[in-house]
């Protein structure tokens, strides 16, 4: 084949397979506050106790019918599904909390009348519209708790998701909070909402004609301006909890209120799941548009005996992690540059930058040296484009004399270090004042 033909085939190549919609590429601009959100949920978690719980990213698609729900947008509409080769209907996991309840009855997590806290950070995958906030694979940070039923445990969940957002300095959070009750009572209030619905059927999305009769509570939540304006009518479901769920929705508001939790009660906060029972909440942020919902969550007594284990309460959310990085202000959202920058000049001193670089990186500084650079100007410039702390410069001089020019970047101030020193070199490179973290000098004589 020619090769001007195969450079035309490699072209059409690269113009044609791009990333698949709905997906996109974190690039290494981006990965720092990605770093910072996992880093600092997965500290913010193991203050409260959680422990992290690690499943694959496919399961059986029955698994996700059986919990999710087989009525609910995400199974009807949203799964990505296919036959693996062995003939098993397989599924991308659309959410984090069916394949979590698995695991934990697969390893009898559950069911030892001890609380178990586990969190989570990984992909999820559904087939929606994509839009800003909105994509098909999406990253979820969540936290499950099994084995307590207490009010108490529905607000510390609550408590663990903002106290993530405010350590982020997420601006502009609001919490709020329903019950759906328990099947019992939700099944009573299903016909009194069906009832004060039906003479408005007209005015239903033809979603929401069918959800009348399988799933009226989804009309609740239904975004359609006309159906926004059909359940205007709608009894509140909180009118409708059994004794035992409104003490559980009063115990939970107690004690937020004696946290001084801000909230508000939303009695149509349904949430488009089908195992949640009594308490559900979502946490928006303001300055994220359409797609504000930036954690979704709730109890979900039954989930765990509907699928043959023992009865076992329990609770959590989950958090758009995509969602989360646009929330976080731009101030925190920067990456740090390397603690150092290598400068090197001329053969023999780039053997000496790479065995300091080595020696360096060992004692833990963060270096970055270029050993395809040449000149001097190119190197310092490239220094601070890095955001580098330091710059060290190794020379022909610097060679002979056995002392290495060290340059702090942030005002420029240099001294002249002993070569080889690399102990002295390190402790140099650490911060030594909170107060000053572009990192001072020890002593300007030494
Ligand atoms: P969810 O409300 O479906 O709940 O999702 C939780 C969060 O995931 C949403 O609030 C949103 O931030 C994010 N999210 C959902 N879909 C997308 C998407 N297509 N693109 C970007 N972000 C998205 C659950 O998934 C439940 N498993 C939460 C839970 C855990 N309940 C109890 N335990």
């Amino acid at each position: 084949m020619l090769a001007s033909t195969v450079h035309a085939m490699a072209e059409q190549i690269r113009a044609t397979i791009k990333a698949i919609k709905g997906t996109r590429d974190v690039l290494p601009g981006e990965a720092g506050v990605w770093q910072l959100v996992e880093e600092s949920a997965r500290d913010t978690f193991a203050r409260y106790g959680y422990r992290e719980i690690r499943t694959p990213v496919f399961e059986a698609t029955e698994l996700f019918q059986k919990t999710t729900g087989e009525e609910t947008d995400i199974v009807v509409k949203e799964m990505y599904s296919f036959t693996d080769r062995g003939g098993r209907s397989i599924t991308l996991r659309p959410e984090g909390t069916p394949g979590v309840v698995r695991a934990v009855l697969e390893h009898g997590l559950a069911g030892r009348g001890e609380v178990e806290r586990l969190y989570y950070i990984g992909p999820m995958f559904r087939y929606e519209r994509p839009q800003k906030g909105r994509f098909r694979q999406f990253s979820q940070i969540g936290i499950e708790v099994f084995g307590s039923s207490a009010p108490a445990v529905d607000v510390e969940v609550m408590q663990a998701a903002l106290a993530l957002f405010e350590r982020l300095g997420v601006e502009g959070v609001s919490l709020q909070i329903n019950s759906v009750g328990h099947p019992g009572c939700r099944g009573a209030y299903r016909q009194v909402l069906r009832a004060a619905l039906l003479p408005r059927i007209d005015a239903l999305c033809p979603d929401c004609r069918r959800r009348l009769d399988t799933n009226p509570l989804r009309i609740l939540d239904c975004k359609v301006p006309g159906c926004a304006e059909a359940r205007r009518a709608a009894p509140s479901i909180l009118d409708h909890l059994c004794g035992d769920c409104a003490g559980h929705m009063t115990q939970v508001r107690r004690i937020l209120g004696y946290l001084e939790v801000p909230y508000e009660v939303n009695p149509r906060l349904v949430r488009g799941l089908d195992y949640y029972t009594r308490t559900t909440f979502e946490i928006t942020a303001s300055g994220l548009g359409a797609q504000n919902a930036l954690c979704g969550g709730g109890r979900y007594d039954d989930l765990v005996a509907s699928m043959g284990g023992p009865p076992t309460p329990g609770c959590g959310f989950a958090i758009g992690a995509d969602r989360l990085v646009m929330a976080v202000p731009a101030s925190r959202a920067q990456t740090p540059g390397p603690d150092l920058f290598i400068v090197h000049l001329g053969e023999a001193a780039l053997d000496e930058a790479v065995a300091a670089a080595a020696a360096l990186r060992s004692r833990g500084v963060s270096v970055r040296l270029d050993p395809g650079a040449r000149e001097m100007k190119k190197q310092m410039s490239r220094a601070s484009a890095s955001s580098a702390r330091f710059a060290l410069i190794i020379g022909d001089q610097e060679l002979r004399e056995g002392v290495y020019a060290l340059k702090r970047l942030a005002d420029q101030t240099q001294e002249r270090v002993a070569a080889r020193d690399w102990d002295a070199l390190a402790r140099r490179m650490r911060p030594v004042d909170p107060a000053d973290p572009a990192g001072s000098f020890i002593s300007r004589d030494r």
